[in-house]
């Protein structure tokens, strides 16, 4: 019997149509575009404005353009999963509001919090309902307001991030294609160097934590970039062995956009020429766990089925990890 895979079958971006480039940033705070370039690979980010607009809003947008896309109805969608760090709200989950702005009700929808890697781990979770069986149809959204979380006055941080959304269609195949294998690691340690520090049930919000910045972003950038370039490097070799897969086999890797340098490190590692490699870090920044569903939308057009792909993935948790599929069309 032919095994069932689940295959992304449709991918739909939306990127909110305001810019800030490194020449913004120079008048905010003591940095300037040479720095930033060459350092991380960004020269602009995309940000979200507008009151009382949220990562659902943006979540939204590229799930209704999927449905008209893909020719379908609210009703035919089994399940809708989010990943995302900036929720519109602590509750209730991001993915309800979603599919509530989106015409979509009485399916079962959740949040995945995994930060950067978030996409890969409700990626991963998605393909489960499909091969159980259990579900035929399921979006996959990957959506951060980075700017919501950012400290315009911290150089250290607020040059690296962006907003956007991204969402894929997941169906059955029973033609090899879809997602082959996947693996996802986490080590809570690392949350010292990556988090942050109010406005959860450890430290509440109160006026002394915002007077005290706490509800930003924060982040020892050199430690996490340290595991960064080793631990996605290692496990995106971990998975090529694994599937039995060299350099020449793979058609696209499609990395977490959260450092060019980091992308580089694992390009190397995975013995793949760069033409081989999806980067808009430099158009988008880091907008979490939409970098990978986003890269996916911006390549569509030069992927063919049957294409093997490496997504790759390091983030706040820490967690990491990365996923092999052959693309189904
Ligand atoms: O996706 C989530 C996971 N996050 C990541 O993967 C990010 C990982 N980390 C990184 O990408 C890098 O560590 C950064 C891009 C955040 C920083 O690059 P770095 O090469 O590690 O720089 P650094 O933090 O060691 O800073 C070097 C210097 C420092 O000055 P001194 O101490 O050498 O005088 C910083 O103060 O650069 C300074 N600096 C800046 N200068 C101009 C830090 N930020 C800036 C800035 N503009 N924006």
């Amino acid at each position: 019997m032919t095994k069932i895979l689940a295959a992304i079958t449709a991918v739909q971006g939306y990127l909110p149509p305001d810019v800030l480039s490194n020449a913004d940033l120079e008048k905010m705070v003591d940095t300037n575009d040479e720095w930033i370039r060459s350092r991380t690979g960004i020269s602009e980010r995309r940000i979200l404005k507008g009151e009382g607009l949220g990562t659902s809003d943006m979540g939204a947008e590229a799930v209704k353009q999927l449905l008209a896309k893909k020719d379908l109805a609210p009703t035919d969608i089994d399940l809708l999963i989010c990943a995302t760090v900036t929720p519109d709200m602590l509750f209730p989950a991001t993915a309800n509001i979603i599919c509530d702005k989106a015409g979509i009700n009485g399916i079962p929808s959740f949040d995945i919090g995994a930060a950067c890697s978030g996409f890969l781990y409700a990626l991963t979770t998605a393909t489960k309902f499909i091969e159980s069986g259990m579900y035929q149809k399921i979006i996959v959204v990957g959506a951060d307001k980075m700017s919501s979380i950012m400290d315009y006055e911290d150089r250290a941080t607020c040059v690296l991030f962006g907003d956007g959304a991204a969402a894929v269609l997941l169906e059955p195949s029973s033609d090899d294609t879809g997602i082959k294998d996947a693996l996802l690691k986490s080590d809570g340690n690392g949350r010292h160097a990556l988090h942050m520090k109010a406005g959860g049930s450890v430290r509440p919000a109160s006026h002394e934590t915002v007077d005290a910045k706490e509800h930003y972003v924060f982040q020892d950038g050199k430690t996490v970039f340290k595991f960064a370039v080793k631990k996605m490097a290692d496990v995106s070799h971990e998975i090529m062995e694994r599937n039995q897969l060299s350099g020449d086999d793979i058609a696209w890797l499609v990395p977490h956009q959260a450092n060019k340098r980091i992308i580089d490190a694992t390009t190397r590692r995975m013995g793949l020429s760069t033409d081989k490699v999806m980067i808009n870090i430099q158009k988008y920044g880091n907008t979490t766990a939409a970098t990978i569903p986003l890269c996916l939308w911006e390549w569509e057009s030069q992927l063919n089925k049957g294409d093997n792909l490496v997504l790759a993935a390091f983030g706040g948790g820490f967690t990491w990890g990365a996923v092999y599929l052959k693309w189904a069309y």
